[in-house]
Formats: structure tokens, sequence, C-alpha cells
């Protein structure tokens, strides 16, 4: 059912196309004057106006200029009562969808209709899709609350509304890839193809093969021509992952295609040009890899012409309750189980570990702790163990606790507290065999702070 405003000076018109409408199922409401007519527009929402042009207080007209500037989206109608082609071009240069000549058909006009309705509904429909496409890839979907995150946010959202190569550095999981992503969709590109390789995992051949494409017959294997990544994401979005793992030929394949803006598929004497963006990934340190003479370094100013280091988890445990809800939220949906908590212990446990495998790795937990949970709520046992590990080494503190009963004069916190401290540092020092570097990294703490305990408690 869509909402239909009719605009005429004369009732029986007016009669006529309300039962007529009314009768395929549209909700029709009417107007007998122009003014009348922009009232309603401006406190209704209508889905098609049809209008008279000739009226006495307000031409249709004047009627459609307002409409194409408050509700652009909304298609209208005309109808005149002679076919007068000044005014029917006229109307459609201000962007009536069609206009019609007394006497009309009633099919004509029905037809008319939901043709312009048809129209309205795709053009929604993509307006739709985008914003859908927008959120699975763009910055909402790339959580995060630390001040280190909303940085980035500024930072890739700045990035993407240039052309510019981006060199996206971080450890595994940090969301390199998410990034990337999030660039190309807030490009003015996005409506181009993104594309993306990761060249560690494609042998050197193929690699080549991949990225530039070759003529059928180039190489045994190369039964018909083939195009290349380069080639696929002109216009767009190249996405070359893992760039360190790159071998020293290819590399200086690359670079001629980054100075030179063409490539040659394989086999071909051709160059083409390419206009694709270049945005590459590695958690290598691709420095090191230049001074140790495994990266080019010519290659590497070319890319990292804006560097952007996805921060590791750890840094940022702030981040950690929210990316667990949305992952608990996104493993609901997919498992269709009814989990919708997280209980305290657990989000205490998710913020107390290290992460190596950072985000990817809390998915990964949070997924696996969704499938195994049996009530509502997801409880401290579905960790896995070296999650849990971080307080069961002193799970026997942790019992003791559990079962405490305060004497009736009270206990000294303090001291209390000093004793734990000491006895933790006692062990730390103990498994670490006296290097104090080494102890102070196992109870996280840096060495003057720990030095300075050690003083304190002397330990030394
Ligand atoms: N900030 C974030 N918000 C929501 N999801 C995230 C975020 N960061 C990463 N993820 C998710 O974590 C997973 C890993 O991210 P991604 O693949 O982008 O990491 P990566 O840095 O490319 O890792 P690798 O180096 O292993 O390829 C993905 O499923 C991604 O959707
Ligand atoms: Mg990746």
């Amino acid at each position: 059912m869509s909402r239909i405003l009719v605009v005429d000076d004369e009732e029986s018109m007016r009669q006529l196309l309300e039962i007529a409408l009314g009768k395929v199922g549209h909700r029709v409401t009417t107007a007998a004057s122009g003014n009348r007519a922009l009232k309603l527009i401006e406190t209704d929402s209508f889905d098609l106006v049809i209008s008279d042009i000739k009226m006495p207080d307000m031409s249709g007209v004047e009627v459609l200029r307002y409409i194409k500037q408050a509700e652009p989206s909304v298609p209208v109608i005309m109808i005149t009562a002679y076919a007068s082609a000044e005014t029917a071009v006229e109307a459609l240069r201000l962007g009536a969808y069609d206009y019609l000549t007394k006497p009309f058909k009633m099919d004509e006009l029905k037809s008319n209709v939901e043709n312009a309705l048809e129209k309205r509904r795709l053009k929604e429909e993509v307006v739709h899709l985008k914003r859908e496409l927008q959120h699975k890839h763009g910055l909402d979907n790339m959580l995060g609350v630390s001040s280190a995150m909303l940085e980035l946010f500024d930072q890739i959202t700045a990035v993407a509304a240039t052309s510019s190569t981006v060199l996206i550095t971080g450890e595994s999981g940090t969301g390199k890839e998410l990034a990337a992503r999030a660039i190309h969709v807030g490009s003015g590109r996005a409506s181009e193809p993104f594309v993306s390789i990761n060249c560690g995992a494609v042998p050197e051949m193929l690699l080549e093969s991949e990225l530039f494409g070759h003529l059928k017959g180039s190489f045994t294997g190369a039964i018909s021509n083939h195009k290349g990544l380069f080639e696929v994401a002109h216009k767009g979005t190249i996405f070359l992952d893992e760039i360190g793992e790159m071998s020293p030929t290819m590399q200086v394949k690359l670079l001629r295609v980054l100075q030179e803006k063409r490539i040659r598929r394989i086999g071909s004497t051709n160059e083409i040009e390419v206009d694709a963006r270049i945005l590459a990934a590695t958690n290598r340190d691709l420095e090191e890899g230049v001074r140790e003479k495994t990266f080019r370094e010519d290659l590497f100013y070319r890319l990292n012409v804006i560097p952007i280091h996805m921060p590791p988890l750890r840094d940022r445990r702030e981040d950690v309750p929210l990316l667990a809800e949305h992952f608990l939220e996104s493993s609901r949906k997919t498992t269709g189980k009814n989990i919708s908590k997280i209980s305290e212990p657990v989000f205490e446990l998710l913020t107390r570990y290290d992460w190596p495998g950072n985000v990817r790795e809390l998915q990964n937990v949070i997924e696996r702790a969704v499938a195994l949970e049996t009530t509502s709520m997801i409880q401290p046992e579905r960790l896995p163990e070296k999650l849990q590990g971080v307080s069961d080494a002193f799970a026997g503190e942790r019992d003791t606790l559990d079962q405490a009963s305060f004497p009736e004069e009270g206990i000294d916190f303090n001291a209390q507290v000093s004793n734990l401290e000491r006895r933790l540092l006692t062990a730390a020092m103990r498994q670490a065999g006296g290097v104090q570097t080494k102890a102070s990294k196992l109870l996280r703490m840096n060495l003057r702070s720990f030095r300075y305990l050690l003083q304190k408690y002397d330990l030394r």
C-alpha cells in the first residue's frame, strides 16, 4: 500500500482518482488547492503526488517545484486539461515523473502510477543497500572506544578522502584488513571494486600472473587469457596483504607498476594503464627488512606514503568489553542461541588477558564460549584455560578469601596487601631464577617499579 496525494481544484476529479486508486490498494489523500497540498506535504509523508497543473490559487508547477525541493525523491505526475506543450515540458524539466492530458484513460494513469512507485522503491532499495554496505565495512563496523582507536578512525576518514598509497602495519588480528576496507568504502572509489590478495600465500610465478594477468600460452598452464587484479581494480582499490612476504623479484616488478601506473600481462608487449589505489599491509617490521636488505628501500618509501598503525589489543584494553559484546551479538545471531550476557568475572578475565592474537583471538574465544555455553550467560568456565590461568595461578588465595570470615576486631588491610605483594615478588623471582628483568615481566611490571618494590620489601 502506497500513500498518494491527489491535488486538484475539481471535486469530481479528486473523487474519481480517490476511488480508482483506492480500489487497487493505495491510500489516497486529497487536497483542493496547492496551498492545502503544501501543508499536507509538510506534516505527512507521501510516496507519490498527482497534481493538476491549472488551479486558481497556486499552479501545479509551483506545487511540483516545492516538492522537488522539500522531498526530491517523491515522484510527481502532472495532469493538464489541455495539451500545452510548454507547461508539460516545463514540468518535466522541473523533475515531474510524467504528465497526462485530460481526458485520460484510467488504465493509463494506473500504469503510470505503478511505474513511478516501482522506480521509487528501487531507488530506496539502492540507498538502503549502499547504507548497509557502508555499515558492513565502514568505520561503523570497526568498533573501538579507546583513544587510540578514536584517533585511528579520524586518521582513516582523512586518508580515505585522498588517493594516496597507505601502508597499514600491526600485529596479526588487529584489524588491518578491516581498516583497508574502511578506507575503500570511505573513499570516492567505494562503488568500484575492492580486490585483495595475500602476497604471502601465493607462489611467486602465480603471484605475478594474479597481479598483472597473462596471455594464453605465455607459460605452461596458461590455457586462456587472464586479467590481473590490477586491471580488475581499475578505478577501485587493490589491497596487497602481507606485502612483507613478497620476493625480491616481485618487489622490483611491483615498484615499476607503482612508478609508471602501467602493467603488462605476462607474455604481452602491450602496456595497459591502470588507476588502482594501492593499500598494503604487513605484520612485519618493514624498516627492519630494509635494514636487512630483504625489502627494497625504494619500494618501502613508495608504499609508506601514509602509514597507519593498528595498535595491539593489549594496549587498548578499554575496547575489550565492547568488542566482546559485539562478537557475542554476532555469534548469537549465527547460532540462534539465546545467550545475551557476559558475566562480570568473564569480563574481568577478558580484560586481563594479553591477547597475542588480538581482536581475532577475542572473536574466536567468544565464538567458542557461545558454542559451549548452556546457560543464558557466558560463564568463566567456557573460556580457554590460558585465560583462566591468569587467575588460577592464585586460585588458592581466591579460595581462602571466598570462605574468609573476618575476626570481630577486623584485619589490617594494608598489611595483608603488603604480604601478598611480597609473596608475589618472591614467587616471581624464584621462577625467573633471580633475574630481575624476567621476574618483572612475569608480573607485567616495569623494571623500575619492580626494583622499587624489591627494595621496599628488602628482597634484594
Ligand atoms: N575494531 C574492530 N571492531 C570489530 N571487529 C574487528 C575489529 N578489529 C578486528 N576485527 C575483527 O577481527 C578479525 C581480524 O581482523 P583482520 O582480518 O582485519 O585483521 P588483520 O590485521 O588483517 O589480521 P592478519 O594479520 O592476521 O591478517 C576480523 O574478523 C575482524 O572483523
Ligand atoms: Mg589480514
